[in-house]
């Protein structure tokens, strides 16, 4: 096998990698030796005194830390809490279907049992939502009772019932017919 020359590209390479581990070897000053540069050759009780400062500096931003660690610990109870006072149906809504809507948007039309199956179907179908049946059915009724259909969405559903089926129907009757005639 031939021996590669060493070309720039291995130089810029070598460069980045020293670079990398140079970081972890300063980042871990301990506090005897961290004093920054301006105050170097101080006499040794300043010097004690400063460090002491500096410690309690740390002290300070350690307990600082806790304090928020503990309250983010809180806040993420207390949601979950929340969460858990939830209807199921509401819950598994939160779930599954915020990741993509606002609940608000989801509030916009109220739809029948069976118009909420069929968005969660396609929902399913389209956009990848992976629901237990459990999970469905809990969604369609929280949805169905919350976000029950107006009067006109009613009508509308309804005569679209009608209409769809009475559509393909025609069509079909029509088509044969005019096939018979035209075979006269
Ligand atoms: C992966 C993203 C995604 C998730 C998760 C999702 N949706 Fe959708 N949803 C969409 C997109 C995109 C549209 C617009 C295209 C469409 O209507 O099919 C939409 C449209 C809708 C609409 C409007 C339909 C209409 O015709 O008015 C409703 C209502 C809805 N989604 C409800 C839900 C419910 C309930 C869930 C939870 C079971 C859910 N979505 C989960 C992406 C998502």
């Amino acid at each position: 096998m031939r021996r590669r020359a060493l070309t720039p590209r291995h130089l810029l390479a070598a460069a980045v990698v020293a670079a990398f581990c140079w970081q972890p070897a300063v980042a871990g000053l301990s506090i005897e030796e961290y004093l920054p540069p301006q105050e170097e050759g101080l006499d040794e009780e300043t010097r004690l005194q400063r460090m002491r400062e500096i410690e309690q500096e740390r002290e300070e931003a350690r307990r600082r830390a806790e304090e928020r660690e503990r309250q983010l610990e809180e806040d993420r109870r207390r949601r979950q809490a929340e969460l858990e006072a939830l209807p199921p149906g509401h819950r598994a809504l939160l779930e599954h279907c915020v990741a993509c809507h606002e609940e608000r948007a989801l509030r916009r039309t109220g739809r029948s049992r069976i118009g909420w199956r069929g968005v969660v179907w396609r929902m399913e179908m389209f956009q990848g939502v992976d629901l237990s049946r459990d999970e469905r059915r809990l969604i369609v009724r929280y949805l169905a009772e919350e976000h029950p259909p107006t009067a006109g969405r009613i009508a509308r559903e309804t005569a679209m019932a009608v209409a769809a089926p009475a559509a393909v129907f025609g069509g079909v009757a029509f088509w044969l017919l005019y096939r018979r005639r035209s075979r006269k």
